[in-house]
């Protein structure tokens, strides 16, 4: 029911864009402009013993990438649908951190869709980064994303927006500059939102972890040890772990990356953060309230 929706919704979207659409199958383009790239040498951010030229090629200055995930077991918005999805964990971000773990933030004030910044930053009042996804008809990114990159408190559109402003200014291979003279307004912000996806498909926690015999519970709790091990052994690089009052709540997965942060090669590397999970004391990772989550996965 809810693809035939999507899809009538689709052609309709494509029947009144087509006219001034440029692109033969109606959908426009959001990837880069890296042909300038072709005469760089590759290399892994961070790990360049020659000065990057083109800052479109590799990210830099904030070359150490990291992945990160959120386990919580309600939304607060259950009422208006806000719902985690089953046997998985939820996206935060992709984070350019410099080299030496430090980091910029909200670094172009003309992409600021953040409605609440904080930090001395001008709260955005225009349309949702939703609508921007609509303006390039990728239905299936926003679906992804309603599945999968989910608030707390407030509408999911403001996390992603929060995350684009916070994050993705600061990343220069997603740099205006970047995607050429025939550069399509909030181009980059689809292009970043497509590219988080393609991180986070990298690690599937939850699967991860229950590999490792570690499921969440309200009755039996696990040892840091054990679920640094588990993940460890399967990404090859310790993670940063992120507890509350002891129970496991983020994920932090930290590279280097050749070539772009859009297409490129990621390499696990260990955190440079210290976990503020307890070594000693038993942490738990707790089942979530039923009712705030559901089922998102295809069923056979
Ligand atoms: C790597 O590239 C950056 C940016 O161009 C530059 O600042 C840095 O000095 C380079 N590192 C080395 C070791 O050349
Ligand atoms: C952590 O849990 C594992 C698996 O149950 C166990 O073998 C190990 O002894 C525990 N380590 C600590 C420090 O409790
Ligand atoms: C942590 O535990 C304390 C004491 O049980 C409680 O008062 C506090 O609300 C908890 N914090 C969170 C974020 O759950
Ligand atoms: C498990 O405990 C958490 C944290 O106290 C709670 O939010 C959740 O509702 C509990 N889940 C179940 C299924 O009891």
């Amino acid at each position: 029911m809810q693809s035939t929706s999507t899809l009538s919704f689709l052609a309709l979207l494509a029947s009144t864009v087509s006219a001034t659409s440029s692109f033969s199958f109606g959908i426009p383009n959001t990837y880069p402009d890296f042909s300038a790239c072709l005469s760089q040498p590759s290399v892994f951010s961070c790990e360049n013993t020659t000065e990057i030229v083109n800052t479109c090629c590799s990210p830099t200055p904030g070359g150490l990438v990291l992945q990160t995930q959120f386990w919580s077991t309600w939304t607060g918005l259950e009422k208006e649908g806000q719902l985690l999805p089953k046997g998985s964990w939820t996206i935060h971000g992709l984070w350019p951190d410099n080299c030496d773990g430090s980091f910029a933030q909200y670094c172009d004030p003309s992409r600021q869709y953040d409605p609440t910044p904080g930090a001395g930053v001008t709260p955005y009042t225009g349309p949702g980064v939703d609508t921007f996804i609509l303006e390039f008809e990728r239905l299936d990114l926003l679906d992804y994303m309603e599945k999968y990159w989910i608030n707390q408190g407030a509408p999911n559109k403001n996390f992603w927006a929060h995350e684009f402003s916070k994050h993705a200014t600061c990343t220069s291979t997603f740099d205006v500059a970047c995607y050429g003279k025939s550069y399509k307004k909030h181009q980059d912000v689809i292009n970043f939102f497509d590219a988080v996806i393609r991180a986070y498909h990298q690690y599937p926690t939850y699967d991860m972890l229950a590999a490792g015999g570690i499921v969440p519970s309200n009755t039996t709790s696990y040892n840091l040890t054990q679920i640094q091990n588990t993940l460890q052994a399967q990404t090859g690089a310790l993670p940063y772990l992120g507890c509350v009052n002891n129970s496991l709540t983020e994920v932090w997965y930290f590279h280097h990356v050749f070539g772009t942060e859009q297409y490129g090669t990621y390499k696990s590397l260990d955190t440079t953060t210290p976990t503020t999970c307890s070594s000693t004391e038993p942490v738990w990772y707790y089942e979530r309230t039923a009712s705030s989550e559901h089922e998102v996965r295809d069923l056979p």
